[in-house]
């Protein structure tokens, strides 16, 4: 079972929506996925329709095997589970301070469905936190939204020089460029600059700015099902492979 986490320390640059799109089309290749929502936002398990959990209250989520598997839920699609979350995931910090090993106790957690998933998406909620460094313990990789944009290179930089500090193995960070926009310069100039300075941390992919990725929340599914030719699909599906690869 491999882990990929969405990550940003930024809100609103795409985690929500590569999370989405992402599980499932793993799903459609024949995975079997199991889409985590860290987010008491609870945007995924909006996307796909499904309630939030009511059992994942507190820290039991990391300790009580049955608990955590009985919250998962399954979705419209074929291979696709959701694990909701709902408001008290803004908590997780609290939990884990409690707890010993507590930087490692997610991975402890989704371990228990190993034998169940082929690959688990974390998407995750926009901060720098104990929850955060779990995800960085757990994950085989950290897919990193960015928009092309000053403050969200400069947060991505920050994610580099949190990993220096902390001894982690930068490897496993896969940025992407997310919202880009053709005709801006700031975007063109910003994406030349990082593909220089980080070439081995960027993917080749980037998923432009489209509406048709504004458009999954009046459909409440993931783009490839209401406009599988779209540029926006198309960029989603070719994440996906280059994911693969680089797993
Ligand atoms: N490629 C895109 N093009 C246009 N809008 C996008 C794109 N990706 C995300 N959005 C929109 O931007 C907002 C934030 O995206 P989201 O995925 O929820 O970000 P995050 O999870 O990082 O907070 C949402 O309203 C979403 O519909
Ligand atoms: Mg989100």
């Amino acid at each position: 079972m491999k882990i990929v986490a969405s990550y940003s320390n930024k809100g609103g640059v795409g985690k929500t929506a590569s999370s989405v799109n992402l599980a499932h089309g793993l799903a459609q290749s024949g995975l079997r996925v199991l889409l985590c929502d860290l987010d008491p936002q609870g945007a995924s398990g909006f996307y796909f329709r499904v309630k939030p959990s009511k059992k994942l209250t507190d820290e039991r989520f990391f300790t009580d095997v049955k608990r955590f598997t009985d919250s998962i839920r399954g979705s419209d699609y074929e291979n696709l589970d959701i694990l909701p979350s709902n408001l008290t995931f803004r908590d997780f910090d609290v939990f884990l301070s409690r707890m010993k090993n507590s930087r490692s106790r997610l991975h402890k957690a989704l371990k228990s469905v190993a034998s169940d998933y082929d690959i688990v998406l974390l998407d995750c909620p926009p901060n720098l936190s104990t929850l955060s460094e779990n995800v960085f313990a757990s994950a085989d990789a950290i897919l990193v939204p960015v928009i092309p944009t000053t403050l969200s290179e400069r947060s991505f930089e920050q994610l580099l020089e949190f990993f220096a500090e902390t001894k982690l193995s930068k490897k496993k960070i896969l940025g992407f460029f997310s919202m880009v926009q053709g005709t801006k310069k700031l975007h063109a100039e910003t994406i030349a600059r990082m593909r220089q300075d980080y070439p081995k941390r960027l993917l080749d992919i980037a998923v432009p700015f489209s509406t048709d990725v504004e458009k999954m929340g009046v459909h409440r599914a993931p783009v490839a099902t209401f406009a599988a030719s779209s540029p926006a699909a198309r960029s989603y599906d070719a994440l996906r492979h280059e994911l693969q690869q680089r797993l």
